[in-house]
């Protein structure tokens, strides 16, 4: 037994801030034992703020136009095998009405960094949707924008906004993104989402290349100390076409480490078990719920764009209904002793059944 690791594991448990060193350590001695001991503490922690509840998110690929170049992505401006497309309006309200009937109340807009998305544009889509669908919760996924448009669509009644911060090593940023983009700038839009009010997302791939213990440790710092309201991580999965196609793959017992890490050091954080997670091992989203993670993020966009909205390879989900993947998941979840519930899903500040005085 590793008694280093096992006072580190003590500390996060405890609830004490973990230096990057100690980061670095948990990253780097994973063990069985020690990833067995902290998804059970990360499945306690979670089920006593969000019992067996699972939150579900009804996600819409709005267009697979970019104007960014990372290295790693599928949609990438400069991969010109990418086959295009972009929803109307009229597309995305349908796949609102028909998540609605399936019972998502909140739907997730993702895209590329498109700039036909402008901000009158989105402005009266999320206000048709909330005009339509008050209690619903819109999150918003379309990149880098100006503080400008974030305070635009805030208005307009987005709630939640997902940037992945990706890397926060700035080194690697730079490895992974081409030098248009900057970390500055990708944290620079983090805060302003989180002055503007938005429920915020981060997070990063694991095992994206150049990736080393050192940097999930910088990663973990930084989520420590920014505490997003949301954070998803899933495996690297390399997509063909991109720099990084004979690049291999990011590990799931990694991501569920880190996932069980993330649920320890953020309580009530809404922790997705990813696309990316399910991709990589059949069973993916499973164990990722039974690691402390308690969203899932199915797709409701028209079948006939899922294959496009390829950010990788071989991603699930591409040829079902939305009602279908509805179905699987509930059967999914109800084999694991966890249920799909039909809110909005909102961060839970205070345990589900406090103790009686
Ligand atoms: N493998 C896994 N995840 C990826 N993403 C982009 N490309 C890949 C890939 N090849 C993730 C990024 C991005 C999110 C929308 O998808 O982290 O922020
Ligand atoms: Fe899509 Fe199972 S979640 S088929």
């Amino acid at each position: 037994m590793d008694e280093t690791l096992f006072s580190i594991i003590a500390s996060l448990e405890d609830g004490r801030r973990l230096g990057t060193d100690e980061f670095e350590y948990l990253v780097s001695h994973r063990t069985h034992e020690g990833a067995t001991q902290l998804a059970r503490t990360a499945a306690d922690i979670r089920n006593e703020i969000y019992g067996h509840d699972i939150f579900v998110r009804g996600l819409i690929e709005v267009s697979n136009y970019c104007k960014n170049d990372c290295y790693y992505c599928g949609i990438r401006k400069s991969h010109s095998h990418c086959d295009r497309y972009r929803l109307d309006d009229d597309q995305i309200l349908t796949c609102c009405r028909e998540g609605y009937s399936l019972g998502f109340r909140t739907f997730v807009l993702q895209g590329g960094e498109d700039p036909a998305f402008t901000d009158d544009r989105l402005c009266k889509l999320i206000d048709q949707i909330k005009t339509e669908y008050p209690d619903t919760a819109i999150t918003l996924s379309l990149g880098e924008r100006s503080r400008e448009s974030y305070t635009r669509l805030k208005k307009a009644g987005a709630d939640r906004y997902l940037l992945r911060h990706e890397t926060a090593d700035r080194e690697h940023y730079a490895q992974l993104h081409p030098p248009a983009m900057s970390y500055d700038n990708r944290m620079r839009c983090l805060q302003d989402l989180r002055d503007l009010g938005f429920a915020v997302g981060a997070g990063m791939m694991v095992g994206a290349p150049f990736q080393t213990p050192r940097h999930l440790a910088e990663d973990l710092a930084f989520l420590q100390d920014f505490q997003p309201d949301m954070c998803g991580i899933g495996p690297f999965i390399p997509a063909a076409g991109t720099p990084f196609e004979h690049e291999p793959a990011g590990s799931v017992e990694e991501t569920l480490y880190l996932l069980s890490i993330l649920r320890i050091l953020m309580p009530h954080v809404l922790l997705p078990a990813t696309t990316a997670l399910g991709t990589m091992d059949p069973q993916g989203r499973e164990k990722g719920i039974l690691c402390g993670a308690n969203v899932i993020m199915p797709n409701l966009s028209p079948v006939g764009v899922r294959k496009k909205y390829a950010l990788y390879d071989n991603k699930i989900c591409t040829g079902e209904e939305s009602a279908q993947c509805r179905v699987c998941l509930d059967i999914k979840m109800d084999h694991i002793g966890y249920q799909i519930v039909c809110d909005r899903g909102d961060v839970r500040r205070k345990p589900i059944c406090p103790e009686q005085p």
